[in-house]
């Protein structure tokens, strides 16, 4: 393995790998790393972006497939290769692949140092989690593989921790190393880690910086899962760099910047207004600049930046146009609902905090068509389509101001714009069908999932017997039957008060009581198909 390194190279790969085979990766879907996302954002600056539905696509460093899993079970077409050090994440996501019976994926052991070209272009390549976390060799070899084996046209996704925003984080990570120490298996340091974040939470100053960051840390770490607190704070390698510094590696490597997979991130007006003419004067025309200046401004700790090949930098129009929109889709979040009326304009938001005004009557009517679809992305089509079902008229001048309000929409952050369409059930229906994937993967008593959204989705053990059942021929009576069924066989326990429930009654109530849980939870989460 990697014998063109020097062994303290070789030693450093060994100890990575040796660790995640220690302390797995909670394995999950990053709808930000969704090709036709990726793509969408090729389309929005007039770059084309390959057709998901053939395409190629390679993870690097992808545990054991939660992410690549998902996409090849949505994309029977297109071919997908993993690539991780840890063998014991490969052979669980090997086992999801077998059970799920998919023959487009592939996930492989390997290093990256060790990965060539030979494997032919990519069209998209993902590689989240993975930069700021490993030596520097391997960070190159990243950058190398991207420009060696993407497609001409294609696009790179690559994540890392960004400075200086991370420096304060850094504070957290010198604490628990050296409370923690580097010795002993990586679950158990995660232990005496958390036992430290709680002592610095309840104990340092309040009124203090220091005290502020340490109890800001810990709360947001109270719900993270060991995997993630061991390897961000607790592993030999988090080198986490500038944007600036991120961009000369690339560049280097004959890459160019595309953007952010969140396009919000990108404007400066989504800042702060009043900052944004400044900070826009001090970065010139030159967008790398702008958001440099920006991470100064923010103390933003992360980026998930997409690259191009550097011969078509020149193509990548800054300006964005509304026509850039066509053929697109646009997926609102679940919240995402008119809010109010205010000195005649509507106003329209989601829980994120992003909202959008317009005083236009037949905007106001597009969005309006927009929300009803919801869940389901819009096309201008559909939604043009919709506003007619109802008795609007749409002339070019209409749509081309519809065109403008989402273009706008999708730069605060209120809609994500695809490649895909998403299809995904309104109602809950009688006899409702979930994808397939989901069935496959609760069948086999698979605990993490993907939704439609590609976002994570928990499959507790009655959703692990109720969803393999929703083909569209099973009503609610006989996912109860089916849930008492499990239960009288042992594989499904209820308690009551602490209690384990035993009377046949009281197991039919829980029964019932539990499928309404899951139906409404995977209905609410986006699993049932349209
Ligand atoms: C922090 S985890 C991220 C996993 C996943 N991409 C995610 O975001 O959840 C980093 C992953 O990179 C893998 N890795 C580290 N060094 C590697 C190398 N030299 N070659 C291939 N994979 C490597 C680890 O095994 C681990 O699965």
């Amino acid at each position: 393995m990697t014998t063109h390194f020097g062994t303290a190279v070789q030693a450093a790969i060994a100890r990575n790998a040796a660790s995640y085979d220690d302390l797995p990766y909670v394995s999950h879907p990053f709808p930000q790393t969704h090709p036709a996302r990726l793509g969408a954002v090729a389309r929005i600056f007039k770059l084309a972006a390959p057709d998901l539905s053939r395409a190629r696509v390679l993870e690097l460093g992808c545990a054991a497939g939660g992410n690549l899993i998902p996409l090849a079970a949505r994309h029977p077409d297109a071919y997908f290769l993993g690539v991780d050090l840890s063998q014991r994440q490969i052979d669980e996501g090997q086992r999801r692949v077998t059970a799920l019976g998919l023959s487009n994926v592939n996930l492989r052991r390997q290093s990256l140092t060790d990965l060539r070209s030979k494997d032919g272009g990519f069209d998209y390549i993902i590689c989240h989690g993975v930069y700021s976390w490993v030596p520097e060799q391997v960070r190159d070899a990243i950058l190398r593989i991207a420009r060696e084996n993407l497609a001409p046209n294609g696009v790179a996704f690559i994540s890392y921790n960004v400075l200086p925003g991370w420096r304060l984080r850094q504070t957290l990570r010198d604490a628990l190393a050296l409370h923690v120490g580097p010795q002993g298996p990586l679950r158990e340091r995660v232990a005496r880690a958390r036992e430290m974040l709680s002592f610095l939470e309840q104990n340092t100053p309040a009124e203090t910086t220091w005290g502020a960051i340490f109890r800001a840390e810990a709360q947001h770490l109270r719900t993270a899962d060991d995997s993630y607190i061991g390897h961000e704070f607790l592993e030999d390698c988090n080198e986490p760099c500038s944007f600036a510094e991120f961009m000369g590696n690339a560049a280097g490597r004959g890459l160019a910047y595309l953007g952010e997979a969140a396009l919000s991130t990108m404007m400066p007006e989504n800042m702060n207004p009043a900052a944004a003419p400044l900070l826009r004067a001090l970065a010139g025309d030159n967008q790398v600049s702008l958001e440099q200046h920006m991470d100064i401004f923010t103390g933003r700790t992360f980026r998930q930046t997409l690259l191009i090949h550097k011969e078509r930098e020149g193509k990548c129009m800054r300006k964005i146009m509304p026509d850039a929109l066509e053929g697109l889709h646009f997926v609102p979040r679940p919240d995402f609902a008119f809010l109010r009326e205010e000195d005649g304009k509507a106003i329209f938001a989601d829980g994120s905090g992003a909202w959008f005004s317009t005083p236009d009557a037949d905007v106001r009517k597009a969005i309006e068509a927009l929300a009803a679809r919801a869940p389901e992305s819009s096309s201008i089509e559909e939604i043009v389509a919709a506003m007619e079902v109802r008795g609007a008229s749409v002339d070019e001048a209409v749509r081309s101001k519809i065109a403008d309000a989402l273009l706008r929409m999708a730069l605060v952050g209120l809609l994500t714009p695809s490649t895909e369409p998403m299809r995904i059930a309104r109602a809950l229906s009688a006899k409702p069908v979930a994808c397939p994937m989901l069935r496959g993967d609760a069948a086999a008593g698979v605990l993490h999932s993907a939704n439609l959204r590609h976002e994570p989705i928990r499959l507790d053990i009655v959703a692990q017997v109720v969803t393999p059942l929703l083909d569209g021929s099973n009503d609610r009576e006989a996912l109860i039957a089916a849930t008492i069924a499990a239960a009288d066989v042992g594989r499904v326990t209820f308690q009551r008060a602490g209690q384990p429930v035993v009377e046949p009654a009281d197991i039919a109530a829980c029964a019932a009581e539990h499928v309404d849980r899951v139906l409404g939870h995977l209905h609410g989460n986006a699993c049932l198909l349209a």
